[in-house]
């Protein structure tokens, strides 16, 4: 779908719809709601008179204004109490009013940024519409093969704006908009492929066209080099599959060469089976996100890019099935990190980490400036957050303010749980370094502790991100399955940090 921006009056031209919005308790119209209703013989205010609409959060009204406008429709949507606005509500306003059109079965509409929206710039406001719409209207359909054409595709939306400056404003936002839905589409799409269409290989040659369409560096890893480099925890997860693993390592240079990158890590296990401490079959296929992390660091690197960032950016991404082959890991074995520590796999199960580890060390030969992982890695931070909540850990205070800062600005929450040190000997092994896993208490936190002992002396943040990123109902800009959850915050950690280094060396 294209966004495209219009100069002239919305109650002037001949759009199959119109969407005008509403607070809840205003009774005084304002904006293009006012103009519209103007025009229309007051038939907004009657709707308010009657009773008929409150402008309650997600409530809507469709109008039919005959030919007192050229429009076909007038879709009118309440956007709830001014005092409790915010950008978040306005995505999820504007996605459910392009959810409401697509039901129409109508492909164009148009609408209006002139209403108010107090504490939003006209910058994040019309960031904001634009998100909304794009992300409301993703789907997953290349296997549906029943149907298809009777499914309507929204084509065109149309901002109309009469004033050229705040035209200059609004197109610059909707533009960056729409590169990042773009990268969390592509996120969104590679994990809701079933891991046979979505193998670590082919996440690797999907990586590849990304970087030759941005314009990013990459370098893959295959077996045989990761054996060379002694990659072995995460050689060691990979053995239970005939699928062959791939590192795939993405580069940004977007800065100077003397700027140390941020480097992002992502879990990239495109099937969680278990391996030999096999999962109940119960909800195993939704094993198939469990590269989600791998997946948002893929598309955080594309919009970065594509957006022109001054930073630099190298994201890493293990990639391997789980699964018990016949030469699958088994519990009890020990494996010699890259780092050079050693561990005992209590649980094959818990590979993630075990992949995390080798990434986290490699990531040392970039000196970045921060690290930061990303991963759908433990069931116990679904338990301790629920579906939405992604869960923080970190050695750097700064670096998790500023991850903080950033979820809240994307409506992508994050919650620090503690790495509480004396934790650490739950996973003290009698035979190894380190075990993988520790008691049932605590989970998300012995997690956490593994994968510290594998990043150093690198300022470290660790997101564990099991619960929101496929999702078993959906929210109001983000349709059930696949949320791409990760690539917003990312993208607004990035932009953030390269504008505070650009102060720093203008
Ligand atoms: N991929 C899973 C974690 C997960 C569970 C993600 C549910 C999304 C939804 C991970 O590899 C795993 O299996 N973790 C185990 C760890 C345990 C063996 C210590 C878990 O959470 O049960
Ligand atoms: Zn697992
Ligand atoms: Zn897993």
């Amino acid at each position: 779908m294209k966004i495209t921006i219009k100069k002239g009056n919305i109650a002037d031209f001949n759009f199959e719809a119109v969407v005008t919005v509403l607070f809840e308790g205003n009774k005084k119209l304002e904006g293009a709601s006012l103009i519209l209703d103007k025009r229309c013989g007051g038939a907004i205010n009657d709707l308010l008179a009657y009773g008929d609409f409150e402008g309650k959060l997600f409530q809507s009204a469709l109008l039919y204004p005959k030919e007192s406008i050229p429009s076909k429709r007038i879709l009118l949507m309440g956007m709830g109490k001014k005092e409790d606005f915010d950008t978040e509500k306005l995505r999820g306003v504007f996605s459910k009013a392009a959810q409401k059109i697509r039901e129409l079965r109508i492909d164009t509409f148009a609408l209006s940024l002139d209403f108010d929206s107090p504490d939003i710039s006209l910058e994040e406001k019309s960031k904001a519409v634009a998100e909304g719409i794009l992300l409301g209207l993703y789907r997953f359909t290349p296997f549906k093969t029943i149907d298809k054409e009777k499914e309507v595709t929204i084509k065109e939306c149309t901002i109309v704006e009469n004033d050229p400056a705040l035209i200059d404003i609004i197109s610059p936002a909707v533009q960056v908009a729409e590169i990042i839905s773009d990268a969390v589409y592509l996120a969104r799409d590679l994990v809701s492929n079933p891991s046979n269409a979505m193998t670590p290989t082919i996440l690797a040659e999907k990586a590849r066209e990304v970087a030759s369409q941005a314009g990013l560096e990459i370098e893959v890893l295959d077996r045989d080099k990761m054996k060379e480099l002694g990659m072995n925890t995460l050689l060691g997860v990979a053995r239970g599959s005939k699928e062959p693993p791939q590192c795939i390592i993405l580069q940004y240079n977007g800065a100077g060469k003397n700027d140390k990158p941020v480097a992002l890590i992502g879990k990239g296990i495109t099937f969680d089976s278990g391996g030999i401490s096999i999962k109940p079959s119960a909800k195993m296929e939704e094993m198939k996100s469990d590269m989600a992390g791998g997946a948002a660091v893929i598309a955080t690197m594309k919009a970065t890019a594509n957006l022109k960032l001054p930073i630099n950016v190298i994201g890493i991404i293990p990639a391997t099935e789980n699964l018990p082959g016949g030469n699958a890991l088994k519990p009890g074995d020990i494996l010699k990190s890259l780092s050079g520590q050693t561990v005992e796999v209590i649980n094959t199960d818990a590979e993630g980490r075990l992949i995390l580890a080798d990434a986290l060390t490699y990531a040392h030969r970039y000196e970045p400036a921060a690290i930061i992982d990303i991963a759908t890695l433990t069931g116990a931070c679904i338990i301790a957050l629920g579906d939405n909540i992604i869960g923080m850990m970190g050695t750097d205070a700064s670096l998790k303010n500023s991850l903080k800062d950033a979820s809240e600005k994307t409506g992508e929450p994050v919650w620090e749980l503690p790495l509480w040190h004396e934790y650490e000997e739950l996973i003290q092994s009698d035979t190894a370094d380190v075990k993988n896993v520790g008691d049932r208490a605590a989970g998300t936190i012995t997690a956490a502790l593994f994968l510290k002992k594998f990043a150093g002396d690198y300022p470290w943040c660790h997101l564990d991100i099991a619960g929101p990123a496929l999702l078993a109902k959906e929210r109001p800009y983000i349709p059930k399955g696949a949320s791409g959850v990760g690539v917003r915050l990312f993208v607004q950690f990035l932009k953030e940090r390269s504008r505070k280094t650009d102060e720093k060396n203008p």
